[in-house]
C-alpha cells in the first residue's frame, strides 16, 4: 500500500473473513484502505461497508461503486449499517489502533518521536486533546489513567511532575511531555516509558476501550450466522477484551452454560491460540510486530 499505512496480517485477515462474494462486509478501520482493497477484490455482487473517524483518510476512498466509506466513529456501527440497509452482515474486520500515517505526522501528536501539539484526536471533533487532559485533569484522574492505559505501576511520580509543570503553563506540545517524562525513566528503558506514557494519553483522548467494547457488544446483532469477526489489536488491554468477547460474549470472560453444559456464547472462537505475525512480515514492517489476530463465527 500506500506510505500512509501498510495492512498488517493481510492474508491471515482474508482468510479469516472467509469472503462470500456476494456477501456483505464492513472494515471499521478504513485507514490507507489496504485491507478493503482486498476484500473489495474478493466480492463479485458484494459490498463493503468501510468507517473511519480520521477525515485524514477519506482521500484514500477506492473508486468502486462497491465501496461506502463512512467517515464515523464505529461505535454507530449499527445505525449507520441501517442506514445503508446493510444489515445482517457476512463478516466485518477491525484492525485497531492508528495508522502509520497517524504516527508520523507530527502535526497529530501521536508520536514522541517528532515535535508537534500534543494533540492524539483521532478525530479532529473530539472535546479534549491530551494537552487539555494534562491540563484539566484531577491528580487521581492521571494516576489512574496512566495506570491503568499505560500500565506504568507506580505513576505517582510522573502526576507530580505533570502538575508542577502546568503551575507554569500548559503541556501542549510532544516535545515538553517528552522532556517532562524522560527524566523519569531509566536511561535504557526510555523509549518503552515514553511509549507507555503517550499510549495511555491516546487510549484516554479517543475512549478506545469505552468504543471498542460499544463495537464488540453491536457485533452480536448485526451479523448473521456463521459471519465472521475478524480482530486486531496491538496492546494486551485490546486484546484482553476481544479474546473474553469472543470466548464468553462478555468483557470478563465468565461463561455461561446451560443445563447440560454447553458454552452459551454469541461467537465460536475460531482458532484456540491468537494469531501474530510471521518474522518476515516483521522485518519488512516494523510496526506489524505487536499485533495480535483474533477471529470468531456468529453462532
Ligand atoms: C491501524 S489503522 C487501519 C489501517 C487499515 N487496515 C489499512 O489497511 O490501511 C486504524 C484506522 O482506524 C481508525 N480508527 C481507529 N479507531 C476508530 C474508531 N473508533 N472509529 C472509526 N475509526 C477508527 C483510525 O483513524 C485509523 O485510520
Amino acid at each position: 500500500m500506500s506510505d500512509y499505512h501498510s495492512p498488517v496480517l493481510l492474508k491471515e485477515c482474508l482468510e479469516g473473513l472467509n469472503i462470500e462474494p456476494n456477501g456483505t462486509y464492513v472494515d471499521v478501520t478504513y485507514g490507507g484502505g489496504g485491507h478493503s482493497a482486498a476484500i473489495l477484490k474478493n466480492l463479485n455482487e458484494g459490498k463493503l461497508i468501510a468507517f473511519d473517524q480520521d477525515p485524514d483518510s477519506l482521500p484514500n476512498k477506492a473508486e468502486d461503486d462497491q465501496l461506502i466509506l463512512v467517515n464515523q466513529n464505529f461505535k454507530y456501527l449499527k445505525n449507520s449499517l441501517r442506514l445503508y440497509r446493510a444489515m445482517p452482515i457476512d463478516g466485518l474486520l477491525a484492525d485497531l489502533g492508528v495508522s502509520s500515517h497517524q504516527f508520523d505526522e507530527g502535526s497529530r501528536g501521536f508520536s514522541f518521536r517528532f515535535d508537534g501539539p500534543l494533540d492524539m484526536r483521532m478525530n479532529p471533533g473530539i472535546a479534549q486533546s491530551a494537552a487539555d487532559i494534562l491540563q484539566t485533569y484531577e491528580a487521581d484522574e492521571l494516576k489512574k489513567l496512566f495506570r491503568l492505559y499505560g500500565e506504568i505501576r507506580n505513576p505517582f511520580r510522573l502526576v507530580k511532575v505533570i502538575l508542577e509543570a502546568r503551575e507554569n503553563g500548559p503541556i501542549d506540545t510532544t516535545g515538553k511531555l517528552r522532556e517532562l517524562a524522560s527524566k523519569l525513566a531509566l536511561p535504557h528503558k526510555q523509549n518503552q516509558f515514553l511509549a507507555q506514557v503517550f499510549q495511555a494519553l491516546r487510549i484516554e483522548v479517543n475512549k478506545e476501550l469505552d468504543v471498542l467494547k460499544s463495537l464488540l457488544n453491536q457485533t452480536e446483532e448485526v451479523m448473521r450466522p456463521g459471519a465472521r469477526l475478524v480482530v486486531i489489536s496491538y496492546h494486551s488491554l485490546e486484546d484482553r477484551l476481544v479474546k473474553n468477547y469472543m470466548r464468553s460474549g462478555n468483557f470478563e470472560g465468565e461463561l455461561d452454560k446451560d443445563l447440560y453444559g454447553n458454552i452459551l456464547r454469541p461467537f465460536e472462537p475460531l482458532n484456540r491460540k491468537v494469531i501474530v505475525p510471521q518474522e518476515e512480515e516483521i522485518k519488512v514492517n516494523n510496526r506489524a510486530r505487536s499485533a495480535r489476530l483474533r477471529i470468531a463465527v456468529r453462532n
